[in-house]
């Protein structure tokens, strides 16, 4: 729960975009934000006040002598104002700080984060007074989620379509957390990594990616600059700076060691195959020839990152079948890491592919091996400990 409580004012003006809001209010409220409406007079051309109430749970409000202190009441309880879809027209009114009706005054008193969402025709968006409006509010910190182009509302193709409701819900996300690893740049490894058999089959394992890919976005949200480098997985990548797909551990190594030298933080939480087919066949094989499949073993990502000259900090993950400490500290101790991140991957609560996780984290500190037992958590949870615990070591580095 993310945004648990979190108050959040969403304000929704007359685009013909107004009906994807519906999309972005679940998104919070999933997240567990209280959303309270406030519609302008043309917006209700394009959803009625009475399905936003239903959808929000929350009384909507729309005209500001209806109750009249509520311009001021908003601006002073929340924690972020959401301007979602914006019309050129609120965005130049709050630009230049004209207070005309419910949404533009209570924007102007409210000091906190402000998040606007533009959706219009291109013309409109590439219109110089737009973008200089759009310039003088990000130089006062206002955050925008920049429209995406495509086919628009009115026939015409061109940057204007109102950015997708996980885009915006993220960029909220965001701008409500501390950037405490701001300067950090991170690399994390994520998902199962793919041999190829023939030129059609090939072997995997069951990793999801799920905690590569938590670790990644947790990190982005507190402000680090992310890298994630996974291979093959089925779930969506994450919003983070730069995403690249692999394929096999060979891959894998060399997108890590490319990326390296301006790391300052490495998480491998990916889990490579440690061994390959080997012959590989180019065409696909004769089920009556091929018999049985030899494999050699593939490079070992962490051992090779020990080489690299100034290593960042770097993270193992340890998935063993049973938490098992020893051999945890011979991975921690061959592989020369800061920190191994211990999880069973045969527990049916938690592990691969699950949701949820219990880790172990074991690192040293004055020469000596501590230990760190989470509960059962969700691996956003999981992954803002692991970050935290990595903010702390590195202090005292
Ligand atoms: C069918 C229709 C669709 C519109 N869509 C948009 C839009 O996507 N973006 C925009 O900036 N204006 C759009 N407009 C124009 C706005 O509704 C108009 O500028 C209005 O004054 C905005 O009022 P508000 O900002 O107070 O909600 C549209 C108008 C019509 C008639």
């Amino acid at each position: 729960m993310i945004l648990k409580d979190k108050k959040i004012v969403l304000g929704i003006t007359g685009s013909i975009a107004a009906y994807r809001v519906f999309e972005l209010i679940k998104l919070l409220k999933n997240a567990g934000a209280c959303v309270f409406p406030v519609l302008t007079k043309n917006a209700q051309y394009f959803v009625t006040p009475l399905s936003i109430e239903i959808a929000c749970e929350n009384k909507v409000l729309c005209d500001m002598f209806e109750s009249p202190m509520a311009h001021i009441e908003l601006a002073r309880s929340a924690d972020l104002f959401a301007i979602v879809p914006a019309t050129a027209n609120y965005i130049n009114k709050y630009a230049y700080g004209i207070a005309d009706d419910l949404i533009t005054t209570a924007s102007l008193a409210f000091r906190g984060p402000v998040v606007i969402a533009p959706a219009m025709n291109w013309r409109m968006y590439e219109s110089h007074q737009v973008q200089r409006s759009i310039e003088n509010l990000k130089n006062i910190g206002v955050h925008f989620v920049e429209p995406d182009e495509g086919s628009l509302a009115c026939g015409e193709e061109g940057k204007g379509r109102l950015a997708s409701p996980s885009k915006i819900f993220e960029t909220i996300v965001s701008a409500l957390t501390e950037k405490d690893l701001k300067g950090e740049r991170i690399i994390v490894t994520a998902g199962p990594t793919r041999h190829y058999i023939d030129s059609i089959r090939f072997i995997t394992n069951k990793s999801s990616g799920k905690m590569g890919y938590a670790l990644a976005l947790a990190a982005a949200r507190r402000g680090a600059e992310v890298t994630l480098i996974s291979g093959p997985t089925n779930i969506t990548p994450p919003y983070v700076g730069k995403f690249t797909q692999v394929e096999t551990t060979q891959e894998m190594l060399k997108s890590v060691i490319d990326e390296s030298p301006s790391a300052s933080i490495l998480i491998m939480a990916a889990a490579p195959l440690d061994f390959e087919p080997s012959p590989y066949f180019d065409t696909k094989v004769d089920k009556t020839l091929l018999k049985s499949i030899s494999l050699k073993l593939c490079p070992d990502i962490l051992k090779e990152t020990a080489k690299i000259k100034n290593r960042p900090f770097t993270v193992g993950f340890a998935a063993e079948a049973g938490l098992n400490i020893e051999r945890a500290k011979q991975k921690f101790k061959e592989k020369s890491l800061h920190m191994i991140v211990l999880n069973d991957v045969t527990g049916k609560e938690g592990g691969m592919g699950a949701d949820n996780n219990q880790i172990i984290m074991l690192y040293k500190r004055k020469n000596k091996f501590h230990m760190e037992k989470t509960n059962f958590l969700s691996k956003e949870e999981i992954a803002n400990i692991i970050l935290s615990k990595i903010k702390e070591l590195r202090v005292e580095r």
